[in-house]
């Protein structure tokens, strides 16, 4: 049996988290910054009243970036010091603070940015403020009153104290602990997993003896499938390793849990994870065309579009009726050239293998409008961040060319970090030393059937620090034409310096009209991808000045906090999504991220990456892939090559999905299709699995359904007034419904 290497997913730590003082109420909050506001002489009755555990913005500071203070009035009892076994240290849990926070008790400094002491402009969202200070640290006033003042700095979009766990507690020694998860799951088939636990010391001082439990379950019919109970003695210098194995009775969403009960204290800490599990069905041996149906062209604009099929090759692909000017290489499918005429030309894809033939009708739209579905690719943010380099990027391209083309992927885009320090004595941008030529690399890029992707801000400096196209907006938009760009992302950043301090909507768009205009200029087709977290509500007007996306969020990263969070508000934008013009919620977080030199595999369980796969897709998002293309594992490919799933996304009514339903957490979406069909996904958005019951009348669909799960290509039936399934917490079921067949 072939063994299938899935990764490890998620570090679910769930600490047992005990309390010993609440500071979940009381907070007071002041927009602005002063070094004296962390001083606890300083008067801030007049301050106001702010919850912590949501951002600012919905509490009377919309739109509000940049510094706010945050302080809190409380006594430390020194009774919590002699409940505790250990007498060492005591834990502040400040929550996640968007974004960058410094923490002071009693006017004096404790730590900034989680302890990461970085620039507090230099904080990451979604990461939780936990400080350690010693109990005889002069700093604590036992039994008084303390001030703590956290200083939050807010780069865009939502700011503030916003989720996480709040309070005082004294550290005890299952502090100590590390349930190590992060080894890959291992199946020998999708019956059978086994993976490697690891429980680790991080104490000089103590030995560990005591018990693990692991336990797997199946959340829907809530049963053990596997349960086993082991005695574990382990040390800083010799940590524990258990293999479990474990049967899984069928292909569907299970949970693992491991509890460790500490001998001494009787406390115990826990961590769970699901255990991923493969839907998409293996390709066929013989050729399959995915993709598009519809591509646009601008006149005498490069062409360059290689068909996508699946099937084992070598294959030989033909393009019957290709517009004068367009040639398609039979071996590798390839079709190149230029378009002089605009109009439509309806053209017949052919793929042909030893197994048989596959045909499908394409159109070719030569005419303004480019991107007509969104675009399918890869951008080195997510995972590499500023550490992107020529010979990642080469890496990614094979990859994809090799694992993901045949499903229709191809740009591959440099996010920031590739810029020179300085321009060249002409003015012109120059790569830095990671990007030795940029213009072969867009050539060798173009040779495998891929497209470039550069990234770029309208101010002197982009958010990582480097150039800006600020004032040599022509001359980089020529540059990138002469280079072969395919794509701009034109990330707002420092523009913001230049900007009023209020922008007016004429604002907003200026420095996207001055670069559509220089691109204008260039004969190249450049997608055009506004970055700007939606300031100004630029759904609205995106199109008008001539973006193909537009950014509608802050940054994503690999939290079900952010997934959910960007994911789920997209239905404001929602009626703004058209061919050509398309909602951007942000890049995809699946796979090996790690916005800089080092990767984790997404924290994300295989159930929020469904639905983050899912939403996307119905929202007609451009898909970014964000993750190491060289390390792609089982269960991401999976994620990836669902062609009745890239389907929705691709369909060329170019419609976004709106939400047709929101109840007890449990989310329906739907999405016109241009067959007539519609797409529905229904989300469970609880902690745990839920059965959904949707009505048909209700969500104002047609009575009787014939409905097909798309993640499993099978159709499921014929359903009349309802439909009932169990989600996966944080799950999806994605289905297509089609009125016409429904008996
Ligand atoms: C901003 C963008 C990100 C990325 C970085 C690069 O944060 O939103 O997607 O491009 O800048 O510095």
């Amino acid at each position: 049996m072939q063994k299938l290497l899935v990764v490890f997913f998620l570090f679910f730590s769930v600490f047992v988290f005990s309390q010993d003082v609440n500071i979940t109420n009381g907070w007071k909050f002041r927009a602005g910054d002063s070094s004296s506001w962390s001083s606890p002489k300083y008067n801030d009755n007049d301050w106001s009243p702010i919850k912590v555990g949501s951002v600012w913005e919905t509490q009377g500071y919309a739109n509000y970036d940049g510094f706010g203070w945050y302080r809190l009035h409380v006594v430390i009892p020194s009774s919590i010091k002699e409940k505790a076994f250990l007498k060492e240290k005591i834990r502040f849990d400040l929550g996640m603070i968007d974004d960058g926070d410094e923490f002071y008790l009693n006017g004096l400094f404790i730590g900034r940015n989680a302890g990461k002491n970085t620039d507090v402009k230099q904080g990451e969202y979604d990461v939780q403020r936990s400080y350690l200070v010693s109990i005889n640290d002069p700093r604590i006033l036992w039994d008084k009153e303390n001030v703590i003042a956290v200083r939050v700095y807010d780069h865009g979009g939502d700011g503030g104290m916003y989720a996480g766990k709040y309070g005082i507690s004294m550290m005890d020694i299952v502090d100590y602990i590390r349930i190590n998860t992060t080894n890959d799951f291992e199946f020998s088939d999708t019956k059978h997993v086994s993976k490697k636990i690891i429980l680790e010391s991080t104490s000089d001082k103590y030995d560990f003896s005591g018990r693990l439990q692991i336990i797997v379950e199946d959340p829907a019919a809530h049963t053990e499938v596997f349960k086993q109970l082991i005695s574990a003695d382990f040390a800083k210098a010799k940590p524990f390793g258990y293999t479990f194995k474990a049967n899984l009775p069928d292909n569907k969403s299970y949970t693992v849990s491991y509890s460790f009960q500490e001998s001494r204290t009787n406390k115990a800490i826990s961590a769970s994870e699901g255990i991923p599990y493969i839907l998409t069905p293996k390709a066929a041996v013989s050729p399959k065309i995915n993709g598009a149906n519809v591509y646009g062209v601008r006149p005498n604009a490069p062409f360059l579009y290689k068909i996508p099929a699946t099937g084992e090759k070598p294959m030989n692909y033909d393009a019957i009726g290709l517009p004068a000017g367009l040639k398609v290489d039979k071996q590798t499918g390839v079709i190149t050239g230029m378009v002089t005429a605009k109009g439509n030309y309806k053209v017949k894809f052919s793929a042909k293998n030893k197994s048989g033939i596959a045909t499908k009708n394409f159109t070719i739209i030569c005419g303004d409008v480019i991107g007509l579905t969104p675009a399918l690719g890869w951008n080195s943010w997510n995972c590499w961040g500023l550490s992107v380099s020529d010979e990642k990027v080469k890496a990614s391209a094979k990859a994809m060319v090799e694992k993901l083309a045949d499903h229709g992927w191809n740009y591959i885009n440099i996010d920031d970090g590739w810029e020179a320090e300085k321009r060249n004595d002409n003015g012109e941008i120059v790569p830095n030393k990671k990007f030795p030529d940029m213009r072969s690399l867009c050539d060798y890029l173009h040779g495998l059937g891929l497209k470039m992707g550069i990234y770029s801000s309208p101010g002197p400096k982009t958010c990582g620090g480097y150039l800006g196209s600020y004032q040599h907006e022509e001359q980089d938009a020529k540059t990138y034409g002469d280079w072969g760009i395919d794509y701009l992302k034109y990330d707002w950043c420092s523009y913001g310096d230049i900007a009023p301090k209020q922008p007016s909507l004429h604002d907003y768009k200026k420095p996207y009209k001055v670069m559509r205009d220089a691109l204008n200029k260039v004969n190249r087709d450049i997608l055009f991808s506004f970055c700007q977290y939606g300031m100004g509500d630029v759904w609205k007007w995106g199109a008008e000045v001539g973006g193909n996306s537009w950014r509608t969020t802050g940054d994503i990263n690999d939290s079900w906090g952010s997934l959910s969070g960007i994911g789920f508000s997209q239905d404001v934008p929602a009626p703004y999504a058209q061919p050509g013009h398309f909602n951007d919620p942000d890049m995809l977080v699946v796979g090996k991220v790690g916005w800089g030199p080092s990767l984790h595999n997404t924290k994300l369980s295989p159930d929020e990456q469904y639905t983050h796969i899912s939403l996307w897709c119905l929202l007609s998002a451009p898909l970014l892939i964000g993750c190491d293309m060289s390390q792609l594992d089982d269960f991401t490919l999976n994620l990836l090559t669902n062609d009745e799933v890239l389907a929705i996304d691709q369909d060329a009514l170019g419609k976004s999905a709106r939400k047709i339903f929101d109840k007890e957490n449990i989310q329906v979406w739907t999405k016109d299709l241009q067959d007539g069909k519609k797409a529905i996904g229904i989300f469970n958005l609880n902690d745990k699995s839920a059965k959904a019951t949707i009505s048909f009348s209700e969500l104002k669909l047609p009575a009787q359904l014939m409905l097909r799960d798309l993640w499993r290509q099978q159709n499921i039936g014929s359903f009349k007034n309802t439909f009932s399934a169990a989600i996966p917490a944080h799950g999806v079921i994605l289905l297509k419904g089609n009125p016409a067949t429904a008996k």
